[in-house]
């Protein structure tokens, strides 16, 4: 009889819009299985999954035996959390902004040294390419410019200020480095952290993110990348490559409808690539 193939083991961390898609496509799938389900109020889980899944402490989680645990709840998950989970599991970071805080970043570096850790690419187009240039030192500068509807925002002051005075104008809100962005739209901002954390050898301080709030992009959200590589800019003979990811959205909708989607692959692909960083 042939041996019946061990199923990978998922923890979830959250039951918001993405743990509940996850969970979803997870229970659905033939190679996966729930290992826990964990949200910061039990309320949320009772009636929807079974007693079993739920996991009432997150601090429990290695009874459960994950091989995998997936992050969709709050950046502040892994700064507590993130180097506990990887002493036993593979992590993917669904809230990869709370890398922006420098210690934080060093810890689950340092802890990914047994199991990997996981950012998923969420709308970063060509992700990989921009962390071989790091890895090679080639990529010398990167710019990720995200334009949404004001409706689409979840902001912390100053912005949400800025955005609440836009009418009939698309207006900048911030343009400078990705680290000082990354706690004032930490739930806008994910795939600009998912790039500085590509692009390691710029990092959260010189991968520069622009957050655009334009009136008319009603159903969209546009993700723009340019990427500068070697050579000589000021004669216009550098190596270059510029990206617009437009991706629909329904009104008012901070998570664009392809990126649930995008998130699921990510998940299926967060395993095997051994110790350090990867992007999925
Ligand atoms: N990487 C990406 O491309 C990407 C894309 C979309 C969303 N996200 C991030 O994934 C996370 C989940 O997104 P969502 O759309 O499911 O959000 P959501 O608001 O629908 O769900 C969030 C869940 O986390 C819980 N939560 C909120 N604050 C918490 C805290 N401080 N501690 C513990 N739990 C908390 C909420 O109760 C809720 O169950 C967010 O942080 C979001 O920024 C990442």
């Amino acid at each position: 009889m042939a041996e019946e193939k061990k199923k990978k083991r998922v923890g979830i961390v959250g039951f918001g819009n993405l743990g509940q898609y996850l969970y979803e496509a997870v229970k659905a799938h033939e190679d996966y299985e729930i290992a826990f389900v964990w949200n910061r109020t039990l309320d949320n889980l009772k009636g929807k999954i079974p007693a079993n899944f739920v996991l009432e402490d997150l601090g429990q989680f290695a009874s459960r035996n994950p091989d995998v645990i997936a992050e969709v709840a709050h950046p502040s998950i892994s700064a507590q959390y993130g180097p506990l989970f990887l002493e036993k599991a593979d992590y993917m970071v669904g809230s990869p902004t709370a890398l922006a805080e420098q210690h934080v970043e060093d810890r689950l570096r340092q802890a990914a040294s047994h199991h990997g850790l996981y950012i998923p690419a969420g709308a970063l187009w060509g992700g990989g390419d921009i962390q071989k240039m790091a890895d090679r030192g080639t990529l010398k500068g990167l710019k990720i410019t995200m334009t949404k509807h004001p409706d689409h925002f979840r902001l912390a002051s100053p912005l949400k200020e800025k955005n609440a005075s836009v009418t009939d104008k698309a207006i900048t809100l911030y343009d400078g480095p990705v680290r000082g962005l990354c706690p004032l739209a930490p739930h806008n901002v994910n795939t600009m952290a998912a790039g500085a954390i590509a692009a390691h050898n710029l990092g959260f301080d010189k991968v520069k993110g622009c957050l655009v709030s334009d009136p008319s992009l009603t159903e969209w959200h546009h993700v723009e990348v340019e990427v500068i590589g070697p050579g000589d800019h000021e004669a216009g003979k550098a190596f270059s490559v510029n990206t617009l990811r437009k991706n629909p959205a329904k009104p008012g909708a901070v998570t664009g409808s392809a990126t649930s989607v995008s998130f699921l692959s990510s998940l299926l692909r967060a395993h095997d690539m051994g110790p350090g960083v990867h992007l999925c």
